[in-house]
Order: C-alpha cells, then structure tokens, then sequence
C-alpha cells in the first residue's frame, strides 16, 4: 500500500523531534512515499508531538478534532500520532478517538511503516509503546533492553535535494534526571548513548553529503557515556573524535546538564577550533528552595561558579537559558532570585516556560500548582523584558567586530519582497529582496545583503548595527565558498582537466 501514497507530517517540539521526524521521512520516501502540503490531500497524515507542556498536546488535540470532520468523507484516509503524546497518552487517546488509527511512541519509530501497513490491511486501531512507564524501576530497565531503535539512525540516508547544510545528529537518547515537573523520562525512557562510532560514520555521511555543521543531541548531553567493550568513551572524547572528521567545519550540542560537569569539555572546547563557543545549559530558577524542589541537584551559586569557568576556558562563549517561572510554592522573591541569576549571567538568548504540571511526574503528584496564571505570565514578561535589554547591550557591544557567518539563505523579510516582487510582475519593492541570513559561530543571528550564490558559504561579515532580533553587517570577504556535496563533486570532476602533479 505504502508505495506511491502520500503523507504529511507535522512535527512540534523539540529538536529531537524535528531529528525523528527527518528520519521517518527517509523512512517513507524509501518506501516510495511522497509528502504533500496539507492534511487534507494526503492518504496518511502524522503528528510527531511534544508533551513537554500541556499547550504542545493541546495543539494536536485540535488538529485532531479538525481531521475528525475531515476523515467522515475520506475514511480511508490513516492518521497517526507519534512521539511524546502518543507515548504518554497511551490507549486512552484511541479510546477517546477512535478516528485516531495509529500510535507510536518515540522509542518504536522503526515501526512505523509497519505499522502504517497494518491499519491499512486490517481497519483497526494498532499501537507500539514503551508500556506504562509509570515507575522509574521501569524506566530503568529499558536501558538494559536492546535498543532496536538504533536502526532508524543507522538507517539515514538525506533525500536528494534535502538540506543538510546543519544536521543534527543524535548522541543520546532519554534521561535519567527525573527533575520534578519533567515528562521526558517517562516519554523517552532511560538514558543510552550511541556507540561513538555510529555517530562519527553518520557525521561523516552527512559530510559527504554537503553539511557544514552538525548539532549533537542529548538531553542531557554533557552525561554521555559509552562503556561497552571496556573502553570508556566520555563526551569530552567523544567531541574530539567528532571533531577529527575532515571538512566539517562547526560542531555545536545541547541541551547539557549543570550538575556533574567534567570540566574536560570545556578543555575540548577551548583546544578544538570547530567546536563553537556556545552553550545551552537551562538553569530553571535561580532560588535554591525552588531548584531543590525540581531536583535539580545544584545551587544557584554552584551554576555560577560553572559559568564563569566556561567563560574562563572560552572567554567567547554565547550562552543560552531555560528558566519555568511559576513552579509549585514559588514566590516572589524565588522570583526576584531567577531575574538576578539572569542579570548576572547575561544569556545570549533565554527560553522562559510557564510551568505546566504534567501527569505523572513528582510535582504533579506531591506538589500544589499553586502561582495563579496572571502571575505566570507577570513573571514569564518581566523575565523576558529583561533579556531584551541585556540581548541588545551584548549584540551592541559586537558592532564592528568582524564575525565568521554560515550563511543560511534568505532571510524572510527577503522572501516577503522577492514574494511582493514576483506578485507585481517583477517591479522592485523597497528592498530587502539581497538580505541573507546566518549564524555566527557564538550563534548570534545575522542578516547581510548577497547573492544567492553566497548560500553555503562562510563569509566574513562586519556587524554595524543591533536589533532586538538580530545582528546587520556587510560582507567583508568570503572564508570558504559554498561546498558542492561530495557525490556531486565527483561527477563534476570528470569534465575537469586531470592536473599534473607537483
Ligand atoms: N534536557 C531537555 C529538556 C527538555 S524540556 C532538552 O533537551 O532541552 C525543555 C525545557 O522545557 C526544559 O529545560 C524546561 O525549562 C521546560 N519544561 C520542562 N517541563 C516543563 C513543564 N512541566 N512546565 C514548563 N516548562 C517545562
Ligand atoms: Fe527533563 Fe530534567 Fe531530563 S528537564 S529531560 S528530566 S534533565
């Protein structure tokens, strides 16, 4: 059946979801799948869902119900729910929808076409879970299990024409923290991580096939470590073997956890130039009380004190935060404890949640959500509001430097204009239709004017001016041209003449 049907999928979350999702797709195009734009024309429609927040599930309850109506005149038509939700959720959310033909949990993705297979073949709802993993004991035991989810990884092959300019790769999978208000240990199971030279080979593959800079993933990435066959490997080892792959010339991770900290990384970090100067390390408050209550085993002095290290290794470095505003018991001056840690670490951006409890988790179960939603949100802007002003003074403080940008494409006030333009019949519009835009390598968005030949490339860009956005320069000179992908560059070749060595 699988061959020649259509699909659409939706991803939400994080970018471990975003990562699954490119692997489902390789899945299916393999299949002979092909995507459409809209729920609507295609014969299997996917969610791949978040339960991080209630508001993440909420968003596929509504698509949900929409395709409810939809699926009364096109009852053929299979829809599926992946990831986190279906994994939390579990059988209720057939029970309740029973237009809902499919779920998959994150860990049984290497499932889903046969899964897919099976609805089609049997008209009936058909499900692959992890099971209950109510109890952390249980949890704990998927660890020792063979991970036969490994095979999807191993298994990716980009589509022709993908992006893979920044590719993330997977190190990890799971947790084992169990902070309080936290999902994802029951979602995604018991921390494992890949054997290290599965991640080399897939950098390598994703090399050849045109990326530039690869982004690790874990949830906690910083406690990778693989052990089997006696010898050790530690996330610190693991970057320099990653950073040992020819041609890749940026490597970044997260998200990386505060507490045990091996301070090697940051050695690697300052001793290995492709490894960019940035970190993702969520604090989540900045009252010792609060963090206590999260288990999260650290203080916010002991945060501190990691900070100014990585800023003593790697005086460059951007950092990034997530807080959640509002957690049980919080007051106002656990609060006031947060906005001073933030003032004082001055983050290059910060992600704020509201804290949203999720069923099952301790705080949930043994906590009161007892900070009212108007507060929340006081909190959640003021926070926010903050990180505006302390942003823009760093990105002000850059203006003149010169920076090394990977340029990612247009920037979308240029694919408005070049839109406006083509509408018109092609008269100029005021124009931003030449702005680019890309990263540098402290992550610092940045748009300059160029030609879509510059895509690909690293350029040197000079910053003249600060928004709250982003950074505005001008190229200066252009570091590394656009890289062709090896397998294209090996039919390019043979038109070249064969040149004499020496
Ligand atoms: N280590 C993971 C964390 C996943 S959740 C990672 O890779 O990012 C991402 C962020 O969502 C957390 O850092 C936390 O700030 C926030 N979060 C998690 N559970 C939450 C909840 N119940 N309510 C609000 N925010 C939450
Ligand atoms: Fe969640 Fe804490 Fe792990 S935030 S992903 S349980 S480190």
């Amino acid at each position: 059946m699988l061959k020649d049907a259509t699909y659409c999928l939706e991803t939400f979350g994080c970018q471990m979801n975003v990562l699954d999702s490119q692997l489902i797709e390789g899945q299916l195009r393999a299949l002979g799948m092909r995507p459409v734009a809209t729920a609507h024309e295609a014969d299997v429609v996917l969610y791949n869902t978040c339960s991080v927040r209630e508001h993440a599930e909420q968003k596929v309850l509504s698509r949900l119900g929409v395709l409810r109506r939809i699926k009364r005149h096109q009852p053929e038509k299979i829809i599926g729910v992946i990831g986190c939700m279906a994994e939390r959720a579990g059988k209720a959310l057939l029970a309740n929808m029973p237009h809902v033909d499919l779920l998959c949990g994150p860990g049984e993705l290497n499932q889903l076409p046969a899964l897919i297979e099976e609805v089609h073949a049997r008209h009936e709802q058909v499900a692959a879970l992890a099971g209950s993993l109510s109890r952390r004991t249980e949890v704990l035991q998927r660890a020792l299990e063979y991970d036969s989810l490994e095979a999807l990884d191993l298994a990716r092959r980009p589509a022709p024409g993908q992006n893979v300019l920044q590719s993330y790769i997977r190190v990890q999978r799971g947790c084992d923290k169990f902070c309080t208000f936290c999902v994802v240990p029951f979602t995604r199971g018991a921390e494992r991580s890949r054997p290290p030279a599965h991640i080399v080979d897939e950098a390598q593959m994703l090399v050849d096939h045109g990326a530039r800079e690869v982004t690790l993933l874990g949830q906690t990435v910083n406690s990778y470590l693989h052990q089997q066959g006696g010898n050790p490997v530690s996330f610190a080892k693991l970057l320099e073997r990653v950073h040992a792959v020819e041609a890749l010339d940026r490597i970044r991770f997260v998200t990386s956890y505060p507490a045990d900290w091996d301070e090697d990384i940051f050695r690697v970090m300052r001793d290995f130039p492709r490894i960019c100067p940035y970190l993702h390390l969520p604090a989540q408050s900045g009252s010792d009380r609060v963090l206590k209550a999260m288990r999260r085993p650290y203080s916010a002095a002991g945060y501190l004190n990691l900070i100014d290290k990585a800023r003593r290794y790697v005086p460059e470095i951007s950092l990034a935060g997530d807080f959640i505003v509002g957690f049980c018991g919080e007051t106002e001056q656990d609060f006031q404890a947060t906005l001073e840690l933030v003032r004082r670490i001055e983050y290059k951006n910060l992600f704020v949640f509201k804290y949203s409890p999720r069923p099952g988790t301790v705080a949930d179960r043994r906590l009161t959500d007892d900070v009212p939603d108007s507060v929340k949100t006081r909190r959640c802007n003021e926070l926010l509001a903050a990180q505006l002003e302390l942003g823009l003074a760093q990105k002000q403080r850059l203006i003149g430097r010169t920076v090394e940008v990977l340029v990612e494409g247009f920037s979308k006030a240029a694919r408005r204009a070049q839109q406006a333009e083509q509408e018109r019949g092609g008269e100029a519009t005021k124009d931003f239709s030449r702005q680019l835009v890309g990263r540098s390598r402290g992550d610092w968005i940045t748009v300059f004017d160029g030609d879509a030949g510059l895509i690909g490339a690293l350029v040197n860009v000079q910053l003249e001016r600060a928004t709250p956005l982003a950074l505005q320069g001008r190229v200066v000179s252009v570091a590394s041209p656009p890289r062709m992908p090896a397998a294209r560059r090996e039919s390019a070749h043979v038109s070249l003449p064969v040149l004499a060595a020496g």
